[in-house]
């Protein structure tokens, strides 16, 4: 299976584009790129910026049957499948953040490079689509990573080289047919290992922030069948949903 691409001069957002189009029936497999967003989304109501040529921003019109019990797992294969388009692309030290973020450690310290945004279609407890959108720094100026309040890095930087946007987004939506399919066919447990392996948290101490503001110290074990975080605390072993959460390093 491949997708089928459109690409956009400029789009507000890419995932707001697909969510609106898979309301109108849009093919399964539709990726849209932009070449420019007005108003991309992060995740936590976040936006996220960029400038032309700064990151390459797209999105992927997933159908699916597996309820949404199955789409927390599903936000992890996609990470893990730009991880491994990125190894390829000879960009080894690239490592995911839990849930979905891929980081990567630079002059000491953890930056990130890209982050993933799901979006569903439809009614939450048996959604009829997935937009997943992928936004990856190429370029980052010194003026963007002032507004940003965490580290962030480029592909480029990382690479010490301009490398080809198209060739990266290529190897990316190959990478993301093959996870898909599998992801379909076997679920979250085919990954959970390689996930694991690649965490850059992993037997990490750490500190998760709560949504009510509360830290909670502990240990990263693992992920779980269905992509939740284990954590071993004070008070145990606990696992938490993506959403319930952030983590830092201790
Ligand atoms: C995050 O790390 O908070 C997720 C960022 C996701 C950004 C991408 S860019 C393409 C797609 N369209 C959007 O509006 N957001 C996602």
């Amino acid at each position: 299976s491949w997708f089928h691409l459109q690409v956009l001069a400029q789009v507000d957002s890419t995932n707001r584009y697909l969510m609106q189009e898979s309301a109108r029936g849009v093919a399964h497999g539709t990726c849209a790129v932009a070449q420019v967003q007005t108003a991309g989304r992060g995740r936590r109501g976040r936006s996220w910026l960029s400038q032309l040529g700064g990151s390459l921003t797209f999105s992927l019109l997933w159908r699916f049957q597996c309820g949404a019990a199955g789409l927390s797992g599903l936000s992890l294969v996609i990470g893990l499948a730009l991880l491994r388009a990125l190894h390829e692309l000879g960009l080894t030290e690239v490592q995911l953040k839990w849930p979905n973020d891929l980081v990567v450690m630079y002059q000491g310290q953890w930056h990130k490079l890209g982050g993933i945004l799901i979006e569903l279609q439809g009614d939450m407890e048996s959604p009829s689509a997935a937009v997943i959108g992928i936004g990856l720094n190429l370029d980052i100026e010194q003026a963007m990573r002032e507004q940003i309040e965490q580290p962030v890095l480029g592909l480029n930087q990382l690479a010490g080289h301009s490398l080809n946007a198209n060739a990266v987004l290529g190897r990316c939506l190959a990478a993301l047919a093959v996870h898909l399919n599998q992801f379909s066919e076997h679920g979250f447990t085919y990954f959970q290992q390689a996930w694991m392996t690649h965490h850059a948290f992993h037997q990490q101490a750490v500190n998760l922030l709560m949504a009510n503001g509360q830290v909670v110290a502990g240990q990263v074990t693992g992920v779980a069948e269905e992509g939740s975080l284990l954590v071993e605390t004070a008070s145990g072993q606990q696992r938490f949903n993506a959403g319930e959460i952030s983590v830092r390093s201790a």
